[in-house]
């Protein structure tokens, strides 16, 4: 057994939406109106399933869960129309929306001098983080628009990392969705889950919200590094 002597952590990535900020509600009341103009119901469980996953991917699986055949083209404007819903949803969004805890946990880190990156699949990212008044707080964001995977793929996280010359193991992934979490793991961070237990099982630390997140919970999960 290999000791790790620097039992810090040195890195937090956030993902934005559902963690940073509730604006996963809007994306499932704006896939919920597409997909009924296909028939379909999009249910909770199909919504856990898209949280975290591209635009274009997110059209692509509800098509095929509503069993519709569509073609690049349509796909493509489907996923522009959900997107005008969703930022109209979006443009009333203050700084009062950042969800509890979130902004405390942010102060407290880049007050012990450890690096903040943001780490989502979405390409309204800096929108929303400029509505919140949090941009520059973040010392890397990494979004839908510099990645060509979405998660469970580990890129957004890898990259995030990278940019803040960390090393992957010194960093937490702070995530809502259970693909994020996947990503997370297979980039090799260390992670928490913020909501339903059950969904995110996989993460090592699992709390229902940010309010009682503190770094020295943190660096109590470094001890999963040192087997
Ligand atoms: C993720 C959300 O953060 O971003 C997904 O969890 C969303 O629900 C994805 O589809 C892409 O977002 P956007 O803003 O580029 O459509
Ligand atoms: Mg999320």
């Amino acid at each position: 057994m290999l000791l790790d002597t620097n039992p810090n952590i040195n890195g937090v990535i956030f993902d934005l939406d559902g963690v940073v900020v509730d604006t996963a509600h809007f994306h499932y009341t704006s896939w919920k109106a597409l997909a009924s103009e296909w028939k379909y119901t999009l249910t909770h469980e199909d919504n856990e399933k898209l949280k975290g996953i591209s635009r274009k991917d997110s059209v692509v699986k509800i098509a095929s869960w509503a069993k519709v055949k569509v073609s690049e083209n349509e796909l493509n404007e489907v996923a522009n129309r959900k997107n005008e819903k969703y930022l109209a949803l979006c443009t009333a969004l203050t700084p009062n929306d950042i969800l509890p805890g979130i902004s405390e946990f942010i102060h407290e880190l880049k007050a012990s001098n450890v690096k903040v990156a943001l780490g989502s699949a979405s390409k309204n990212a800096l929108f929303v983080l400029n509505k919140l008044k949090l941009t520059d707080f973040f010392d890397v964001v990494v979004d839908g628009n510099n990645v060509t995977n979405s998660k469970p793929d580990p890129e957004v996280f890898i990259k995030a990392a990278k940019l803040m010359n960390l090393d992957p193991k010194k960093c937490v992934v702070v995530e809502d969705a259970p693909a994020g979490i996947e990503a997370a793991l297979s980039a090799g961070m260390l992670t928490v889950g913020l909501g339903n237990a059950e969904e995110l099982r996989n993460a090592h630390l699992i709390l229902p919200n940010a309010e009682n997140l503190t770094l020295e919970q943190l660096n109590k999960l470094n001890q999963y590094h040192l087997t």
